[in-house]
């Protein structure tokens, strides 16, 4: 069966490198923070869970980038991220990447593509 889509923000709310929109997702039966980013104009959607040690990786609410904008940060231990890929760039995430999620820009609004139910 299809997965739906959900509404998440206006495409204006997500400013390249800039503050990330949370928002949250059912994973593995349970109720996970995510956020969108946008990055080089595309838009990129997350589990906001670091893979070091599953917490979330703001310093403030929606702030994922580091102080250059150039990758995502946990704010906990300093684990590094690749904003178009999640994939670990040093620190203690030890290669363990972000858990990506599907995002489509369309309309001039940010959606949700919530996979399909197995
Ligand atoms: S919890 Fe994210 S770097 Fe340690």
């Amino acid at each position: 069966m299809a997965g739906s889509e959900r509404l998440i923000c206006a495409a204006a709310e997500l400013a390249d490198r800039g503050k990330a929109v949370r928002f949250e997702v059912e994973h593995c039966g349970e109720t996970a923070a995510a956020f969108v980013i946008r990055f080089g104009g595309a838009v990129y959607g997350y589990l906001n869970r670091c893979g070091h040690r599953s917490i979330e990786l703001d310093w403030r609410e929606g702030e994922v980038f580091d102080s250059e904008g150039r990758n995502l940060i946990c704010s906990m231990h300093g684990a590094s991220y690749a904003p178009a890929s999640g994939r670990c760039l040093g620190g203690p995430c030890a290669g363990t990447p972000l858990r990506r999620l599907r995002i489509e820009e369309r309309g001039g609004y940010v959606y949700y593509m919530e996979p399909e139910d197995d």
